[in-house]
């Protein structure tokens, strides 16, 4: 059974960090983290299924710096990082939008060189679990391209279900989004 609080401190995910797992660790984002996540932001590949705009130096600062609101009110997203535990690099980044008072839509980025180790996984189950349901989150959401099948697998193998999918236009491309969803 999990303990559960009302959701209204003003920094709830930043007053939980650092959480360890294993290879890596979430942690708050810093402007310090700016080259390694412009690398990955520009990496064509990470960003390919993104609804990010391009981004500069000063834009990922202020970025960084704000990633993470306070208070995090209906319609805020917040973002964690996603740190190598070894030396604290920074590796990726978990987004998170408050739908609702208990609902919460996850996005996240892996740098393509720490893909394929499982280490997304362990991450974002982290942040389940350390995070989101300790703060009483009970639904959760994933909205992911079709195609997206890295994406779909690490959502499928984290207990998300198909819940619907839509057409939609994405960067002028006609594309198939896919909605999974986790009740907790
Ligand atoms: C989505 C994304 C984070 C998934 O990253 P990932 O590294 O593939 O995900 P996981 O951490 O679940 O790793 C799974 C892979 O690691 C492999 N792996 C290797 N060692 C492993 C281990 N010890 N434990 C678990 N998996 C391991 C698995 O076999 C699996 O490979 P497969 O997908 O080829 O079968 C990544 O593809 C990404 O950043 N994409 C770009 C951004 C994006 O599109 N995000 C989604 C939109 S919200």
């Amino acid at each position: 059974m999990h303990t559960t609080e009302p959701f209204t401190t003003d920094q709830p995910l930043l007053a939980r960090l650092p959480v360890a797992a294993g290879a890596v660790r979430l942690r708050a984002l810093r402007t310090d983290d700016v080259d390694d996540f412009l690398a990955y932001r520009s990496d064509p590949e990470v960003a390919r299924y993104q609804g990010w705009q391009p981004m500069d130096r000063d834009s990922a600062l202020v970025f960084l710096h704000d990633a993470a609101p306070s208070p995090w009110r209906l319609g805020d997203w917040a973002q964690i990082g996603i740190a190598r535990a070894e030396d604290d690099r920074l590796l990726g980044d978990i987004g998170l939008l408050r739908e609702g008072p208990a609902q919460v839509q996850l996005g996240f980025s892996l740098a393509r060189s720490a893909q394929g180790r499982g280490w997304a996984h362990t991450a974002v189950r982290a942040c389940i679990d350390r995070l989101l349901v300790p703060l009483g989150m009970t639904r959760l959401r994933g909205i992911t391209d079709v195609r997206n099948a890295a994406s779909l697998r690490l959502l499928s193998r984290l207990g998300f279900l198909h819940a619907s999918r839509e057409d939609v236009v994405f960067r002028g491309e006609t594309c198939t989004e896919v909605t999974l969803e986790r009740c907790l």
